[in-house]
């Protein structure tokens, strides 16, 4: 029995819809790629660990999945995977702009390096606003479609990551706000989601850390207690944005975070260290 068999199909949400995600090879892009299959969507999965990412098709299996180089900071390969989903799948309903870094663990704007500024904004920022381009392209003639990207917690609080990671993602809610007001106007939805911090190897990588520390990080500073924050509970609020059930949803960043963001008490975490 083939995991898209799992549920029945009323109970699938995305049943014939198109989706094309980017750093869909691991982390939050592989947990939401594995539930969107789940729920009946055709993905394809754009990233540049091809090895990880075709792995992951071969387990969803080949009409389910397919997969598609992109370095999502190049233009031509961005425009390149968004035709290869519509050429192969006739139309794109759902483009999830995913793939980011957290770039080097440096808090200090004063010490950081302006190539590593670069680095994390033109894939955060730059890879979401390509996606958004191309997808538009194709989405408009449809007059449907919803484009979803993943900000962060950092997107709306300072102090949680470095300058670069906290521009990146609060221009990345200014770009999707911008472009759910451009784009409404031919039926296509954009949003945000913005997660807390997950084990996956961007938190774990980026922060020296191991998946653990993560999520005990997390459960220590919670304002909603007993919980632990996984990929997957991102993907469900991916697949929400993505689905039918947010046809008049467009314009919102929804974080991900256990209600973290709104607490005045959590500044008192931040303390700059030296790095
Ligand atoms: N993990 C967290 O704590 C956390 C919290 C908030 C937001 N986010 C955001 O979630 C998104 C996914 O990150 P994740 O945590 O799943 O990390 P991850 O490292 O598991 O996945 C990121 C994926 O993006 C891909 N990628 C990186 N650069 C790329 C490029 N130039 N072109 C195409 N693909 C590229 C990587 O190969 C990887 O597969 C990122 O935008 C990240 O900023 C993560």
């Amino acid at each position: 029995m083939g995991i898209t068999s799992m549920l029945t199909s009323a109970a699938r949400r995305l049943e014939g819809k198109v989706a094309l995600i980017t750093g869909g090879a691991s982390g939050i892009g592989e947990a939401t790629a594995k539930l969107f299959t789940r729920h009946g969507a055709r993905v394809m999965i754009a990233d540049i660990q091809d090895d990880k990412g075709r792995a992951l098709c071969e387990s969803l299996g080949s009409s389910a999945a397919s997969y598609v180089h992109c370095d999502v900071t190049d233009e031509s390969h961005v425009r390149d995977a968004v035709d290869a989903a519509v050429s192969r799948h006739g139309k794109l309903d759902i483009m999830f702009n995913n793939a980011g870094i957290i770039g080097l663990p440096c808090m200090q704007i004063r010490k950081s390096e302006k190539a590593d500024f670069e680095k994390v904004v033109g894939i955060n920022l730059v890879g979401s606003y390509l996606g958004t381009k191309h997808a538009a392209r194709v989405m408009i003639p449809a007059r449907r479609g919803s484009i979803v990207m993943t900000a962060s917690v950092a997107s709306v609080m300072p102090g949680l990551a470095s300058a670069a990671y906290t521009c990146s993602k609060h221009a990345v809610v200014g770009l999707m706000r911008s472009a759910a007001l451009e784009l409404g106007q031919f039926g296509v939805r954009v949003n945000c989601v913005s997660p807390h911090a997950v084990a996956t190897p961007l938190a774990t990588t980026g922060l020296g850390v191991g998946g653990e520390e993560v999520e005990e990080f997390v459960l220590e500073h919670a304002v909603l207690k007993d919980v632990r924050l996984k990929a997957e509970d991102v993907a469900e609020a991916v697949l929400f944005l993505g689905s039918e059930e947010a046809k008049y949803v467009s314009g919102v960043n929804l974080l991900v975070d256990g209600g973290f963001t709104t607490a005045s008490t959590s500044h008192g975490l931040f303390r700059y260290s030296d790095v």
